[in-house]
């Protein structure tokens, strides 16, 4: 099947190659010529594993391509998915300009019928929007009897895990009330719906708002448990047993329920606060999710405040040694990271950072820009050098098991602050380190 993805990013280009990869013919568009010529070099613009071979190889197959002139794009694809960016406004809601961009240039060069499709995170009621935008376009070329159907098909995958998700994907979300289009996204989906059946199929609005539910769901379950870790280190328990305990009830589970320093990345504040303003707009009074939210906020100072307490607010003159950058590991994205905000603070406060990780170093560097206060470091042993603490924002695998003699040996404070509760506080007792971590006992 012929296909146009508009946008580039990561939901963009994964899906592209998970299409490609099973055989679909897919041309990739993007406003942005220089991402375009790159990723026909075989550069990929994002770090995520197994993404680079998938593109790389189904580029050199001709199943994949890549250009920056829209028309070329509406030409292409009997399916035009829209995978483009829904950037936060003042308000928290999601900003649809760059949507609405795209089905302006569908409507304005397609010129036979289509199926267009929503992949971006989207306020309910955008398909509408984009239904109304190309049939203007095409009233305004005479064109109207050119038929069209917009479908809402939200993405489900997790940054780290991109392809995999998207190669076996748990559910397909199908949102449509026309056959033709259903029968479309079925044979386009087949490849990926073995085993059982995963697409579900639903009106429109339902499915836009699977997706926000989907994440406010997992949002709020990370935030219930931040809130009970606060109890548990206030009431002298462990959070970590607490963990176990309950997510031995398969309707609690065991995912989603890991205490730390708030969720970060592009998805879960940019959704939680987008519903709430959608929801505002609608009258509805939602609670729920503006605790989620203001929870999170608070939760990514945790860190921060530990460090600050312990050194009694004397941070003036210290270096920290700061492990992880990313949001989450396996990927060098630092949008909305906890890392950010324990930075931020950490030089408010007047400290010193060297910090360390695996991917998100150059990420971080183009976010901060060259500082004194900043400094990269090789490996996570350099980055103790001359540190009097060390800090933990990413539970990358390799933090897990660290040398701790030479840590300990290393830090001019023998202390480690966890915001991943890697470690168990004997492990780290024998070496003669303090711990801090998140709801457990000191
Ligand atoms: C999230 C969802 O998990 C995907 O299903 C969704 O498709 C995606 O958003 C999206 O809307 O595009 P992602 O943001 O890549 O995926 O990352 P997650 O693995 O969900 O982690 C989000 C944040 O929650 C991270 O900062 C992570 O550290 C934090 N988290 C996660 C916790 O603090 N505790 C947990 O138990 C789980």
């Amino acid at each position: 099947m012929k296909i146009s993805v508009f946008g580039i990013g990561y939901v963009g280009l994964v899906q592209a190659a998970a299409l490609a990869e099973v055989g679909h013919d897919v041309l990739c568009v993007d406003i942005d010529a220089a991402r375009v010529e790159a990723l026909e070099q075989g550069i990929i613009p994002i770090y995520e594993p197994g993404l680079e071979r998938l593109v790389v190889e189904n580029h050199g197959a001709g199943r994949l391509r890549f250009t920056a002139d829209p028309e070329e794009g509406v030409q292409h694809g009997y399916v035009q998915i829209i995978a483009v960016g829904t950037p936060p406004m003042e308000d928290g809601s999601a900003n649809t300009r760059y949507v609405m961009a795209v089905a302006g240039a569908i409507g304005r060069a397609m010129t036979s019928e289509k199926i267009v499709v929503s992949k971006s995170t989207v306020p309910v009621g955008t398909c509408d929007e984009i239904h109304e935008t190309i049939t203007a376009e095409l009233d305004r070329r005479a064109l109207r009897a050119l038929g069209f159907h917009v479908v809402s098909n939200p993405e489900f995958l997790k940054e780290g895990s991109a392809v995999s998700d998207c190669m076996k994907p748990d559910r397909i979300i199908i949102g449509t009330d026309s056959a033709d289009a259903e029968a479309v996204m079925r044979e386009l989906y087949a490849p990926f719906n073995r085993n059982h059946e995963k697409m579900i199929f639903m009106d429109v609005r339902s499915a836009e708002l699977t997706k926000y539910a989907a994440n406010c769901m997992l949002a709020t379950k990370i935030s219930f448990m931040n809130e009970m870790a606060s109890i548990a280190h206030l009431l002298g328990a462990d959070i970590e047993q607490v963990r176990l305990g309950i997510g031995s009830d398969p309707r609690i589970g065991y995912d989603f329920i890991y205490p730390g320093i708030g969720y970060g990345g592009s998805c879960f504040p940019k959704d939680v606060r987008a519903l709430i303003a959608t929801a505002a707009k609608a009258g509805a009074e939602v609670n729920i999710l503006k605790a989620v939210n203001q929870r999170n906020d608070a939760q990514k100072r945790l860190l921060f405040e530990l460090v600050q307490q312990r050194f009694e607010g004397q941070l003036s003159d210290k270096t920290f040694a700061v492990w992880g950058l990313a949001f989450k590991p396996n990927t060098n994205d630092m949008r909305e990271a906890p890392a950010r905000v324990l930075l931020e603070a950490l030089w408010d406060a007047g400290a010193r950072v060297r910090a360390y990780d695996p991917q998100a170093m150059n990420e971080c560097a183009r976010i901060y820009g060259e500082r004194p206060e900043l400094v990269f470091c090789d490996t996570k042993e350099h980055a103790l050098c001359g540190a009097d603490a060390l800090i933990i924002a990413t539970e990358w695998k390799s933090f897990r098991a660290p040398d701790f003699a030479l840590v300990r040996k290393a830090l001019r404070t023998p202390i480690i602050f966890d915001g991943r509760n890697l470690y168990n506080a004997k492990q780290v007792a024998v070496h003669g380190l303090e711990y801090r971590s998140i709801g457990r006992p000191e």
